[in-house]
């Protein structure tokens, strides 16, 4: 049975007001349309998008989908005056006997993996799937600005979206409602018309759905900071036959990488200071990476995990010190990425960056050291856009506190247990290689 993946995108954005619908408002350089559909094209569990648009917009979304190349959607809709109807519009176009549909606000750019994965696995036990998160705020039903009741908020939840239908189920719910406009949702008409029990997914505080102007502001906080998780399901063994370069390759995450890749067949060639390697020199930079490419006609994949990390308030610390520290955490990732682009436009291949956990917030004694890693990430965020073009990706891996010398040498001896180990630094990097992701900050985390 398919999964189709129905995304909401017409209606007129009113609360909004602006002067095009919020679906074509752009955050972090793409535009919502995009960033959903996105996640429903990376997303391993769905067949076929279903997108239904505002007529008068076509054009513009005709351009969007020209310029992504986007493999699943198979049906272009125009929606109808209302979500319900769009909604109607988009399972009405399914001929299958049975199917799973997951329908989705466009205007909610943020919904996670994780979400889509616990709707389709409640799908094999139910038949309607709400997603929701429980409501902190107390919610309070007024009338002409006076409360009249108060609700007990532990069983209330706000919802959100995607949701989740047998295809059927939601076709006979929507048959019995035809006339009947009082809804703002499908599981509304499900539980209306009495006809299944709706399971509820949690939701996440992030799938914020943009209704008015002011929440284009957090959407663009929210990009900002977003990470993922690494992507579990790539084949290592993709790696056969690969050229791989790995700057920061003799010790710590780098050396790992470059012992797990060679694992699965591919060709390393590992660059770093001790082999005279020095990262802050674009021309030797450069030229390691032609020898590498004259010798192999090619080169798959680059790395960059060489940084170093220096403690200590600025005021007390020598200026050349300083300018060394941001020379190989952040020059050095510039000079890597610039002579990489060249070789890496032959092979469509990949770019992995690395920053730290607190590139998020600056601290007290890192102030160069987490600057420099806060650059990183919007240096690959902004080079994602302009090698898109070149279909190179480039994305950055954040690992948490990891057993490498370079922690040693700054923390000394740490309790057993409390660090992540390399190893699993370098498989969640070898497959982020792998996945189609551009532009994202990957965090590997320990098991706990
Ligand atoms: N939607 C739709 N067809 C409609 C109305 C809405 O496909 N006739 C989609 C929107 O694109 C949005 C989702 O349903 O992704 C949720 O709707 P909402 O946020 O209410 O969008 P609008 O109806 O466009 O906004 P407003 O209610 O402020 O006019
Ligand atoms: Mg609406």
């Amino acid at each position: 049975m398919k999964n189709y993946g129905i995304i909401l995108a017409s209606g007129i954005g009113s609360r909004y007001s602006n002067e095009i619908p919020k679906q074509f408002v752009k955050i972090a350089g793409k535009t919502v349309l995009e960033h959903t559909l996105t996640i429903f094209e990376n997303y391993n569990g769905i067949d076929e998008i279903i997108l239904v648009i505002t007529p008068g917009y076509r054009h513009f979304v005709e351009d969007i989908l020209l310029k992504n190349n986007y493999k699943k959607i198979t049906k272009l809709l125009n929606g109808g005056d209302t979500r319900k109807e769009s909604s109607y519009i988009a399972i009405s176009s399914i001929t299958d006997e049975e199917a799973n549909v997951i329908i989705h606000d466009c205007a909610r750019p943020f919904l996670s993996e994780r979400i889509l994965s616990d709707c389709i696995a409640a799908l094999e036990k139910y038949d309607a799937i709400d997603v929701a998160i429980p409501s902190t705020d107390t919610v309070i039903k007024i009338e002409n600005d006076i409360i009249e009741s108060i609700p007990n908020r532990s069983k209330l939840m706000r919802g959100q979206t995607p949701q989740c239908f047998k295809l059927s189920l939601l076709k006979k719910a929507h048959e019995l409602s035809r006339n009947d406009n009082n809804f703002t949702d499908d599981c509304g008409l499900i539980i209306k018309n009495n006809l299944a029990k709706v399971f509820v997914v949690k939701g996440s505080d992030e799938n914020i759905k943009i209704t008015y102007p002011e929440d284009i502001y957090m959407a663009d906080k929210l990009f900002q900071l977003k990470s993922l998780t690494y992507p579990q399901n790539e084949e290592l063994e993709k790696f056969k036959d690969k050229i791989v370069v790995i700057f920061g390759g003799t010790s710590g995450i780098g050396l790992c990488i470059a012992k797990e890749s060679e694992k699965y067949g591919a060709k390393v060639y590992c660059a770093s200071s001790r082999n005279g390697c020095d990262i802050t020199s674009y021309d030797t930079v450069s030229e390691f990476l032609k020898t590498v490419y004259d010798q192999n006609g090619k080169i798959d994949y680059v790395i960059n995990s060489a940084g170093v990390l220096k403690i200590g308030k600025l005021q007390d610390r020598q200026i050349d010190d300083i300018k060394k520290e941001i020379e190989i955490n952040y020059i050095g990732s510039i000079n890597v990425v610039k002579a990489s682009i060249p070789y890496l436009k032959e092979t469509h291949g990949g770019i992995l960056l690395f920053t730290s956990s607190s590139y998020t917030r600056g601290r007290a004694l890192y102030s160069t050291y987490s600057s420099t890693k806060a650059g990183i990430v919007n240096l690959s965020q902004a080079l994602a856009e302009e090698l898109a073009f070149d279909n190179i990706r480039i994305n950055t891996i954040n690992p948490e506190r990891c057993a490498t010398p370079m922690r040693f040498r700054a923390f000394g001896k740490e309790p057993e247990g409390s660090l992540l180990q390399p190893e699993k630094v370098a498989v969640a990097s070898l497959k982020t290689l792998l996945s189609n992701l551009t532009g994202q900050v990957i965090d590997v985390k320990r098991e706990r």
